[in-house]
């Protein structure tokens, strides 16, 4: 059993023992990562540190003990509420990210309806089926039934599929500015629509978009509404730790009016140890987390924000001109900001094969399903390899071309592999059982220092035998489908 060591080991082992322990992270800084990591520059991330370090020990579970962290709060908050465009009456509160954000949403709402609908036993709410996760994650945790409508052909919401779902039991509706999958802004504006004829909240989940659309706009894009410009949305989520430049754990959840917000306070009266009361989901609240994003809005400024999403959206035009000039891709739809998705016309050649490639390049690469995709994000440090990414991505199309009976092969390929199986409990299982696996202190795969764990310990996280042969089996059989329909197309 590891325990902790006898004797500590001083500050320059401890700290030379974690600069080890990252040798085995991404790095992203090389700019061969498109996801996870929002940073502008050394200059930004030493500051944010220190300004984290400043309340790095405050809990700000209390906000009447820590004046300062509130003061924080509340000029966040206020920011916040006049980037999205809400008004005077609008607040929130700050939240540890999207996912504590978006629950504390349907929280709120699910004890509103209780407070004013009573009749409400079993109550649901509507969103399209790109919404993020953080929704059937929120309504499983708080017993809400999640009725997610098919996408329009464009692969944004479909406002009459969405109105299709609602009935007397939904307290909620739900839509994206833009979805996390494909960049793409959902119509905003005739969801708020259905929202106000039928007397229902519209949370829009501004989580990856909050803090980058704006700047968007600014810069000449003249996007439909998709803020509190729209009437009929009452709360918004944005994220501070993405598009704000915050260290991570810093969100916000801002609602039209303080009458929504309400219901998302907790108090407990009966408990020996006192009265407990907390504002949102986590109790012990990070300071750091507070005066980190307060630093990184007051250094960056509206000027710094616009600085860098103008480059950013540079990149943007030229991965877009890019991917265009190849005839074989397709963007998903239109994105709005610095989220693309592509893919191969017809699913030719594979894009998973053209996936692998790119890996075994050294790039990250994230497959997506429905349709199946590749997903970029692209941020500032991607900016100076762009051209290699193209370069290579071209590479990797010729290379499934002149192979087009090739499949997606290893570990690496995991994910287009669960996308292909079309029994979605064989992939729940699969996850769980690798998650398991994960947290298995006594499996062999960890029977050996994390760090040290050889390739072949790793294996043993990859999913039961048979269900490789299926993945191989299914993989295989797209393939075929695919080499089939391009025959039948060049006939
Ligand atoms: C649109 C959207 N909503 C919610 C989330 C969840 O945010 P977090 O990972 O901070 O919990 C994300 C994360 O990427 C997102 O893109």
């Amino acid at each position: 059993m590891l325990q902790i060591p006898v004797k500590g080991e001083g500050k320059e082992a401890v700290l030379q023992r974690i600069r080890d322990l990252q040798e085995g992270d991404v790095s992203w800084k090389e700019g061969r990562t498109w996801s996870m990591v929002y940073y502008i520059d050394e200059d930004h991330l030493q500051l944010i540190t220190e300004a984290y370090g400043a309340y790095l020990s405050e809990n700000f579970l209390n906000p009447f003990a820590f004046k300062g962290l509130r003061k924080m709060e509340e000029e966040l908050i206020r920011m916040g509420v006049s980037l999205l465009n809400g008004d005077e009456n609008s607040t929130g509160t700050m939240t540890s990210g999207g996912t504590e954000s978006i629950f504390l949403a349907v929280y709120a709402y699910r004890q509103r309806a209780r407070a004013l609908h009573p009749r409400i036993k079993a109550p649901e709410m509507v969103a399209p089926a790109s919404i993020h996760p953080a929704f059937d994650k929120a309504c499983h945790l708080l017993g809400i039934k999640l009725r997610k409508a098919p996408l329009a052909k464009d692969f944004r919401a479909d406002p009459r599929q969405m109105e299709r779902l609602i009935n007397s039991n939904t307290i909620l509706l739900a839509a994206s500015s833009p979805s996390y999958p494909h960049g793409l802004l959902d119509p905003i504006g005739s969801i708020a629509e259905i929202a106000l004829r039928c007397g229902l909240p519209l949370h829009v989940d501004a989580c990856i978009g909050g803090f980058m659309l704006p700047w968007v706009e600014r810069l000449g894009a003249s996007l439909p509404p998709w803020d509190f410009r729209v009437n009929g949305v009452t709360s918004m989520s944005a994220d501070l730790h993405k598009f704000g430049y915050a260290a991570k754990g810093a969100s916000l959840i801002l609602y039209r009016e303080p009458e929504y917000l309400k219901h998302q306070f907790y108090v407990a009266t009966d408990w020996p140890g006192g009265i407990y009361a907390s504002t949102t989901m986590l109790g012990t609240r990070p300071g750091g987390a507070v005066s980190a994003a307060w630093a990184a809005v007051m250094a960056l400024g509206q000027e710094g924000y616009l600085k860098v999403a103008a480059e950013i959206m540079d990149g943007v035009q030229r991965l877009k001109t890019g991917l265009k000039e190849i005839s074989d891709l397709e963007i998903i739809g239109d994105p709005v900001m610095n989220i693309v998705a592509f893919t191969t016309r017809h699913n030719q050649p594979d894009i998973f094969v053209v996936a692998d490639q790119l890996e075994a390049c050294g790039w990250v690469v994230d497959r997506q399903q429905s349709p199946h995709c590749l997903h970029l994000t692209l941020m500032r440090y991607n900016l100076p390899v762009l051209d290699q990414y193209m370069a290579d991505l071209k590479d990797a199309l010729d290379f499934a071309r002149a192979n087009p009976r090739a499949v997606s092969t290893g570990n690496a390929a995991m994910y287009g592999l669960m996308a292909r199986i079309p029994f979605r409990g064989v992939v729940e299982k699969n996850v769980r059982r690798l998650f398991e696996e994960l947290y298995n202190f006594s499996s062999a795969m960890l029977a050996n220092d994390h760090a040290d764990a050889s390739a072949e310990d790793r294996s043993s996280l990859n999913p039961a035998p048979w269900i490789g042969k299926l993945n191989r089996f299914l993989t295989r059989w797209f393939a075929f489908k695919t080499w089939i329909k391009g025959r039948k197309i060049k006939e």
